[in-house]
């Protein structure tokens, strides 16, 4: 049984969430967009694993099922299973990825949601401590490791939808459009690492004359401001990085370098 999961992360904590299933390959969605990495025909189970933001699914998630999964012939994709993981609840966001995914003739067979913490920054001023992260993992353990179970044996589990979903559904998938983030700022600090822009899941962030520069595709996920080695991203005066439950080096985009411009 081959399984691909296809992974959309900032800050790691869905990335962490698709390590648990450990027989599965797993893809960062950015590497599909990109045409790094393409789907075998031979693929028996589709995982997406994937933040909850604004209550819907992140720009690159939405992309990922219309522009790649769209375009080609899933015929042979027995089972796809959706995981999200939020910082309080997901509302409706597991049943978007269900609509989208019927959209372009795919069918949904297993979904759920586990809470990590949020690294937001305009919610979060002050990022949580590893510590708590830990914490927060661990009271999810026994739940992972069912879900992990479930989808072994191919179990099924339909999102359900409520009322506004539509007007929330729209909502999120305009809020969450890719722009220029005016509130993150470079510092002196800056050292010019390059470690933001091989992380960046919107490939946002060059180097340019030694020092980070941002273009107009920030999804807000925050990951620069969280991992740079110097803490050289500012964010209206919010405290702390959240290191989360995988190292730096998990970030890492297959094949992006460090690029001076
Ligand atoms: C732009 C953005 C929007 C978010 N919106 C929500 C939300 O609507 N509801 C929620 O419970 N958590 C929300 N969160 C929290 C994330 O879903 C949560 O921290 C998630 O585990 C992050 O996953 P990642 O570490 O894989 O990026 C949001 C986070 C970001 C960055
Ligand atoms: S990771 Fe930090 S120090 Fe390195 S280039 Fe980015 S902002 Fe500068
Ligand atoms: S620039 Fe920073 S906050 Fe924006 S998408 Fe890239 S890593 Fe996320």
């Amino acid at each position: 049984m081959k399984t691909v999961i296809a992974v959309h992360t900032g800050t790691g904590n869905s990335l962490y969430i698709a390590k648990q299933f450990k027989n599965a390959e797993i893809h960062f969605i950015d590497e599909f967009l990109s045409g790094s990495y393409d789907l075998d025909d031979d693929i028996d189970r589709l995982g997406i694993v994937f933040p909850v933001y604004c209550w819907g699914l992140p720009y690159p998630v939405r992309e990922f099922i219309r522009e790649y999964l769209g375009q080609r012939d899933n015929s042979s994709l027995g089972y796809v299973f959706g995981i999200a993981t939020c910082g309080a609840f997901p509302l409706y966001t597991l049943y978007d990825l269900s609509a989208s995914l019927a959209d372009v003739g795919i069918a949904l067979s297993y979904s759920t949601s586990f809470k990590l913490p949020d690294a937001y920054l305009p919610l979060q001023k002050k990022a949580v401590s590893n510590e708590k992260a830990r914490e927060a993992a661990s009271l999810i353990k026994g739940d992972i490791e069912r879900t992990v179970r479930d989808v072994e044996n191919e179990e099924i589990r339909i999102p359900r939808r409520g009322p506004g979903w539509r007007i929330i559904r729209k909502f999120s998938s305009v809020g969450m459009k890719p722009r220029r983030n005016s509130t993150l700022s470079v510092s002196t600090k800056c050292t010019g690492c390059g470690l933001c822009s091989r992380i960046c899941p919107m490939g946002n962030i060059q180097i340019e004359n030694g020092k980070a520069s941002f273009s107009d595709k920030c999804i807000s996920c925050f990951a620069c401001y969280h991992r740079c080695p110097e803490n050289a991203i500012d964010y209206k005066g919010a405290t702390g990085q959240y290191k989360g439950l995988v190292a730096t080096s998990e970030l890492f985009r297959p094949g992006r370098g460090i690029k001076e411009e």
